[in-house]
């Protein structure tokens, strides 16, 4: 017998308290660097990479940057901690990374220091295209970490693209006029919503992450996230394969283990083996305008993230795009998108 039962987190108030921290301090972390007459060669990872010496991953560098969306649409489950924190290890690592903030409520903005209201340019202007997404990128006070920023205006795109003809390639289209940019991977962080802006993400990515806290409701969000990849799949992006996070786990709770336990043994492969526990310094570092890995790289948080990223490079899903492959241990996203997720009452007793 299924279970649901409400949502742990109710959406809106998370930000409460947040929104009143020093996000001023981290202010001054983020170089603006906006000109309008950038070229793709101009972009902040571009520049590094001129004076870089080679690194151990050079062999491996993807012609195109492997881009990566975190979605779920419910909201509070660690969409945007995991794309900075992610982003974060992947460029600790050695690679260079554009975070680009779909979300109109520009959290992912937020958390590097930035103020949404006060930007100049932000994605938005990308979308439209009056301007590259070089241009409105960012550096980030982590070397090899830039941001497109967003703010509240993202929301008007949704209205504006929606009667177009094919509105959900503008993304791409900015993404290929960039070509590598320098860029090794583009990590998205969307809306928690179906909108305009979510196909946007998905009809370029090429791996969908999923973060799903073990909670009442998680298999319920995580089909329609598959239904909906599904139909990207068959509407815009054949190529778009997804993988499962487990995020906010708390071992404490006892139905938190019984539904990540039926998570594992109902998705397999397509869930990351790495898990991410709860920790409160993640929820800190984001008032401070740094990833968990600046702010407290010796936590459990930064750790787990860090085996995150390592997973990510060692999984072929994301390196067949280096390779020019396109398959891998994986199942098909289409065969695992048919298996259910049954989480039985009587293991909660
Ligand atoms: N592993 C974690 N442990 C504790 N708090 C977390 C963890 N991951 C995220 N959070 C906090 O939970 C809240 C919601 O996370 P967020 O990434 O904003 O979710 P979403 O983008 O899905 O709405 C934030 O306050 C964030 O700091
Ligand atoms: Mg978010």
């Amino acid at each position: 017998m299924g279970v649901n039962i409400a949502c742990q987190f109710p959406k809106g108030d998370l930000r409460a308290g947040f929104d009143k921290a020093p996000i001023a301090q981290g202010c001054h972390m983020l170089t603006d660097i906006i000109d309008s007459s950038a070229r793709p060669g101009d972009s902040p990872a571009a520049r590094r990479a001129s004076d870089a010496q080679p690194a151990a991953w050079a062999p491996r560098r993807p012609t195109l940057p492997g881009v990566i969306a975190v979605k779920n649409q419910k909201g509070g489950v660690a969409k945007t901690t995991t794309c900075l924190s992610l982003g974060a290890c992947l460029a600790e690592m050695g690679h260079n990374v554009l975070l680009v903030d779909l979300d109109p409520q520009a959290h992912l903005t937020l958390s590097l220091g930035l103020k949404p209201e006060e930007l100049r340019r932000t994605v938005s202007d990308a979308l439209l295209g009056n301007t590259s997404l070089v241009s409105v990128s960012r550096e980030s006070a982590m070397s090899g970490l830039d941001l497109a920023p967003a703010n509240q205006g993202l929301a008007l795109l949704d209205k504006i693209f929606y009667a177009q003809q094919d509105y959900e390639f503008h993304l791409k289209r900015r993404l290929d006029s960039m070509g590598d940019g320098g860029y090794d991977f583009v990590l998205i962080d969307c809306p928690p919503s179906f909108g305009v802006l979510t196909m946007n993400a998905l009809t370029v990515a090429d791996l969908l992450i999923i973060p799903v806290q073990p909670e009442y409701y998680a298999a319920h969000s995580l089909r329609q996230v598959l239904g909906l990849a599904k139909r990207t799949q068959e509407k815009s992006n054949p190529h778009l394969r997804y993988r499962v996070l487990a995020t906010m786990v708390d071992r404490r709770n006892k139905i938190g283990r019984v539904i990540l336990e039926q998570m594992q043994a109902g998705l397999g492969q397509a869930l990351f083996k790495t898990v991410i526990e709860v920790d409160a310094r993640l929820r800190e570092s984001p008032a401070f305008g740094q990833p968990i890995t600046l702010y407290a790289p010796r936590t459990r948080a930064a750790q787990q993230y860090r085996a995150l990223a390592q997973e990510l490079m060692n999984s072929t899903t994301i390196l067949a795009k280096v390779d020019n492959l396109r398959k891998g241990s994986l199942d098909s996203p289409q065969a695992l998108m048919n298996e259910e997720l049954t989480y039985d009452e009587r293991q909660r007793h």
